[in-house]
């Protein structure tokens, strides 16, 4: 199974929860390519498509919430997942999201809910959404949130 994984990050969190799901659809067999989705490859033969970002006033970053990220230290791209999402056309095989939140609660939002909406719009089967939770803006990630990560790969595998 060829999957490709991607992401953005502005403080390295959602990429280490990215390098974790790797490792466990690694662990059973899949090949993964972990791209950031200012330079993400063409889908032509992807199986299966993971889509994940950090969640930024309830949703997926944009320009002025990467502004934001950067005065506080972060290293935000220029342009990332939903500027990606607006380029997707014809995707025909399965797809998961994962975001990166301070809290779980109904108030933090859910950028991978934001991008489940923006791939199932796009005809895209979606078929898992998992948030993983950070202690503070720029992490680090919750105690066993990267062990919990690499399961959820393994069991998309
Ligand atoms: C501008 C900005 C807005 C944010 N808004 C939210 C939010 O609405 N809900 C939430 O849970 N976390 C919010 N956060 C915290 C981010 O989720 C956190 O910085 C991110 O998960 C870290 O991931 P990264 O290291 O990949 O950037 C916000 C962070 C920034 C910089």
């Amino acid at each position: 199974m060829n999957v490709l994984i991607v992401t953005e990050s502005c403080f390295g969190n959602t990429a280490r929860v990215a390098r974790a799901v790797a490792a466990g659809l690694r662990s059973k067999g899949a090949e993964v390519t972990i791209a950031e989705a200012a330079a993400a490859p063409a889908l032509d033969g992807v199986d299966l498509l993971l889509v994940g970002a950090p969640t930024h006033n309830m949703g997926l970053p944009g320009p002025a919430s990467r502004g934001q990220a950067a005065t506080k230290g972060g290293n935000p791209p220029a342009t990332g997942v939903a500027e990606w999402l607006d380029r997707l056309s014809g995707f025909g095989g399965r797809a998961a999201t994962f975001d990166t939140v301070t809290g779980t609660g109904f108030f933090s939002g859910s950028a991978a809910k934001g991008i489940q909406k923006r791939l199932r719009r796009s005809r895209v089967d979606v078929v898992a959404r998992e948030s993983f939770v950070v202690k503070a803006t720029e992490g680090p990630l919750a105690d066993g949130e990267l062990d919990r990560a690499e399961l959820w790969g393994a069991a998309l595998a």
